[in-house]
């Protein structure tokens, strides 16, 4: 299987990113037994902790060492240095990452940390370097095939980065609580996407597909066909959502204070039954796309 690379993003924040992107990258690893990365690329750190990562336990490999050392390479004009098969080896990997590596087998992330924004501000001060350091270094990830798949989570501002980042994506995915604030920061994210979408034709050698929304922190039901029937435009039919939802449950809250997926946690609880049907929704999708079936 080649390595497919999706990114989760709302301009939103609190719509559900994180715990989904934590949650979606342990079934598939851990229940479908597909390797893995997930990208923390939010300065927040939050993915991080939600597998055991702390800012007062740190680890070296956390993306801003990475785009920083790329960034100073190819500023002293040398060649990029990131190999993600040196990545996926354990070997390779210190304390508590290697906590991680026994309790998700499958499964890898890159860390941030706070100093993460101090990088990104660098990266947009400096666009020309930037953007092709990001492009090369998911272009690597991909070309490699170490990974299944590759899922990143985002911080909620639009940026030049997250502009990037997309480019160098297969596929976005979009989490919609049903709020307006919400769906107001999906429509901005589509936007970007469109940019990006048209912006990659012109770097690589595949699309950039918006996979679709998925509806979580459901409370009530039938909130569902109301938005279906708003019909805010491109991209809102129902074709486009996923029919798995996650719904409200207190096992996510729960999961996020001990530090792990909810999937891991409270394999049983509503809202993780909800994050195993969509993962697999999810391949079958994607399986779609490549075969022409969906477009
Ligand atoms: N299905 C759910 N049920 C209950 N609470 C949820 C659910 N999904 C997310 N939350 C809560 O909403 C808050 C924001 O979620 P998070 O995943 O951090 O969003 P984001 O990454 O978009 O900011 C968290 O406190 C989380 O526990
Ligand atoms: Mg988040």
């Amino acid at each position: 299987m080649n390595t497919k690379i999706i990114i989760m993003a709302n301009n939103k924040g609190g719509v559900g990113k994180t715990s989904s992107v934590a949650a979606i990258g342990d079934v598939l690893a851990r229940k479908l037994g597909r390797k893995v990365l997930l990208i923390d690329a939010d300065p927040q750190g939050n993915l991080s902790r939600r597998f055991g990562y702390s800012v007062s336990a740190p680890v070296d490999t956390t993306l801003e060492v990475f785009l920083q050392s790329e960034y100073d390479a190819r500023k002293s004009g040398q060649p990029n240095s990131f190999s993600p098969s040196l990545f996926f080896n354990e070997a390779t990997l210190k304390k508590p990452h290697s906590e991680v590596v026994s309790k998700y087998e499958n499964l890898r992330i890159i860390c941030s940390t706070p100093e993460l924004q101090s990088v990104y501000e660098t990266f947009h001060n400096d666009t020309n370097r930037a953007g092709s350091i990001i492009r090369r270094f998911m272009f690597n990830l991909k070309s490699s095939g170490v990974f299944d798949y590759v899922i990143i989570d985002t911080s909620p501002s639009l940026s030049y980065v997250l502009g990037q980042f997309l480019i160098g994506s297969d596929y976005l995915m979009v989490p919609l609580p049903p709020s307006e604030d919400a769906m107001d920061g999906a429509e901005r994210v589509l936007n970007a996407f469109n940019l990006a979408a048209d912006d990659k034709q012109d770097y690589e050698y595949k699309e950039l597909r918006f996979l679709g929304f998925f509806f979580c922190n459901i409370a009530e039901k039938g909130i569902a066909d109301r938005i279906y029937r708003q019909n805010r435009g491109e991209y809102w039919e129902e074709d486009t959502f996923f029919e798995s939802t996650v719904p409200k449950s207190t096992a996510v809250l729960n999961a996020e204070n001990r530090g792990a997926p909810v999937t891991s946690v409270f394999p049983s609880s509503p809202a993780s039954w909800g994050y195993q049907k969509l993962a697999r929704e999810i391949e079958t999708r994607i399986r779609e796309f490549e075969e022409g079936v969906r477009s």
